[in-house]
């Protein structure tokens, strides 16, 4: 069995946390959700769910997983009343992967853009959107740079928790905020950068249609990486004297900040340059391109806008294998290497499946989705919620009260004035608005409309 490693200090705990938070769902998603889902009021009920349910199931993912130091499978099993284990661990394990494998095809994107970036190709482009057509239907370059990508992240999480996960973070996670703050000075100066800024502040509440309060409410559980027990396992990391309500309050500003920076970054430069925030997920590589083409030094902006990509990504996925690699690790008995090469394996066969899915693959569609739009649906709007009302209802519910108290105080160490109110929102207020947001969803409520 592999021996149970801490992180070295707090905050390596939290930069690494805050890395597996900050990804691709701030910079990349978190844009063009706001801007197909009418701007500021998809983030008025973001950053409501973030308060009511993201900081509460942030908490307690943290308690389980401080409180038993073990992976999902064990912490769930130490947990439950009978001492058996718990068919959620499968769900977390299983989800956690469908994850990888579609976030990672994204994450290949970036590498070749970062390269082409580099290599000054970008630049010089003349049609960015023919480009990036041709290139995500391109079988043989996009699984090619997936693979890349999922190899990158197994060498740092081979390394182990202090060598590779919580080293990575310390140096990516500073410079990623630099990098970010750069970019948001950049698209402040530009001529015209109100308009874009007005589109991201000013809330149009006719906008909030069911579609955009699911969507809203999946981003937030994405972007803090909640309700698949990710937070879970790091948090079976922290050392006994960490205090749980700072670290998860800190992890859900920094999140939120680094979204609403990302739109800030990207939204008055879109306008700026008359171009439409609607274009969804080829936001930034078929507009942002264009953009950086005519502007004073596009060629260092494009190779730091793909590099900060890069850091915000890798920092996510490490995180996400790192479920299945403590599982493995700590249930299957597996070496660290072996876990982890598992947990690598898995994510490219899928991965390069949910590659295919914009060329050779587009025509084969489950419910009407390709992989790749399967995996992500699945993954963000039904199991992450779903996650997050086990984990909340586990917490209010289920785990005695004093075990809950200790943990969240440290055993009398520490004062926690926000202990009752979180734990009304996970027995109440989280469980009960995800059921809401879902059967509004199903259409419970048109009769009301
Ligand atoms: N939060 C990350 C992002 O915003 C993605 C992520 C990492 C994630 N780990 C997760 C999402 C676990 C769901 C579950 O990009």
């Amino acid at each position: 069995m592999t021996e149970r490693g801490q992180f070295a200090t707090r905050l390596g705990a939290i930069a690494a946390t805050v890395g597996s938070a900050v990804g691709l769902g701030n910079i990349w998603r978190f844009p063009y959700e706001a801007g197909q889902h009418g701007g500021a009021a998809f983030i008025a009920i973001y950053l409501l769910c973030v308060v009511i349910m993201g900081v509460p199931v942030i908490v307690a993912e943290f308690v389980i997983g401080r409180h038993t130091h073990k992976n999902v499978c064990g912490a769930l099993r130490q947990l439950s009343p009978g001492g058996k284990s718990h068919w959620f661990s499968a769900v977390c394990i299983t989800a956690s992967i469908l994850i990888i494998s579609f976030y990672s095809v994204v994450c290949g994107w970036i590498v070749e853009y970062l390269i082409q970036a580099i290599s000054g190709k970008l630049i010089s482009a003349q049609d960015h959107n023919a480009e990036f057509e041709q290139f995500v239907a391109d079988p043989y370059r996009s699984v090619l740079w997936t693979v890349l990508f999922l190899i990158a992240n197994f060498l740092v999480l081979r390394r182990g928790l202090k060598n590779g996960i919580e080293r990575v973070a310390n140096v990516m996670m500073p410079l990623l905020f630099v990098l970010l703050m750069v970019f948001c000075v950049n698209s402040m100066l530009q001529p015209g950068a109100e308009k874009g800024l007005k589109f991201l502040f000013s809330p149009d509440f006719s906008a909030i249609t069911p579609h955009v309060a699911i969507g809203a409410m999946g981003q937030a559980f994405f972007s803090l990486s909640l309700g698949l027990s990710c937070l879970l396992t790091y948090a079976s990391y922290f050392k006994d004297s960490d205090s749980l309500v700072k670290n998860a309050t800190v992890v859900a500003i920094l999140d939120t900040l680094v979204a609403v920076l990302a739109g800030i970054m990207i939204f008055p430069i879109v306008f700026s340059y008359g171009m439409t925030p609607e274009a969804g997920p080829k936001l930034i590589f078929e507009v942002l391109p264009s953009i950086f083409q005519q502007m004073p030094g596009g060629y260092v902006l494009s190779i730091l806008f793909f590099f900060l990509l890069f850091m915000a990504s890798i920092t996510s996925t490490i995180s996400m294998s790192e479920i299945s690699i403590a599982y493995f690790g700590e249930e299957l008995r597996m070496s660290r290497s072996n876990a982890s090469l598992l947990n690598t394996a898995l994510a490219v066969v899928l991965g390069a499946l949910c590659a295919l899915s914009f060329g050779v693959l587009s025509e084969f569609k489950i419910f009407g989705m390709t992989l790749f739009e399967l995996f992500d649906y699945v993954s963000s709007n039904v199991l992450l919620p779903l996650g997050g009302i086990f984990f909340s209802v586990l917490m209010g519910w289920v785990i005695d009260r004093r075990l809950v108290e200790d943990e969240l105080s440290n055993h009398g160490k520490l004062k926690v004035k926000m202990a009752r109110p979180i734990i009304f929102c996970l027995k109440y207020v989280a469980p009960i608005s995800i059921v809401l947001v879902f059967l509004y969803g199903l259409g419970a409520f048109n009769w009301l409309l």
